[in-house]
């Protein structure tokens, strides 16, 4: 089943925005199969974001992640990369459309709240990442339609 890694920034976390954001992801039908409250230093964001190291933004983009705790997230479901990607929004909250976690909670391109991986490639790096211990495989004994 497909995973991919979701990301609540330090503005997410200090907006009291994580309850919301799991919400949305659970009550769409996704399951959440790992999750931290981490702090991570600029050697570690600049690995998160290696591809991202001769943008301009590079270093700002750094220091924000690194300037609170993140809540670190793996979350399963059929198209999860794909539709988690919807429900986040445009990377820029003034073109992400209302309904979506960036349209609804930010203004700021640099204050954009969340992080989802952007293919299924890069959300098994990102995991690999996060969360090097492994994430303990686990199945709901509920109906076989909840995925
Ligand atoms: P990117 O991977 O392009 O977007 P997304 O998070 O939607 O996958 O960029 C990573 C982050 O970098 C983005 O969430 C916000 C920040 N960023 C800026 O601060 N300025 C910019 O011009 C861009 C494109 C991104």
């Amino acid at each position: 089943m497909e995973q991919t890694f979701i990301m609540i920034k330090p503005d997410g976390v200090q907006r009291n925005l994580v309850g919301e954001i799991i919400g949305r992801f659970e009550k769409k039908g996704f399951t959440l199969k790992g999750l931290k409250l981490v702090s991570v230093d600029s050697a570690f964001a600049e690995r998160h974001y290696a591809d991202l190291s001769a943008k301009p933004f590079f270093n700002a983009l750094v220091e924000y992640i690194v300037s609170g705790p993140v809540v670190a997230m793996v979350w399963e479901g059929k198209n999860v990369v794909a539709t988690g990607r919807k429900i986040i929004g445009a990377t820029n909250p003034a073109e992400s459309a209302p309904g979506t976690i960036r349209g609804d909670y930010a203004i700021d391109i640099g204050r954009n709240v969340i992080h989802g991986s952007d293919a299924v490639e890069s959300a098994r790096k990102e995991i690999a990442l996060w969360f090097p211990e492994g994430i303990a495989e686990w199945r709901s004994s509920a109906h076989h339609w909840i995925y």
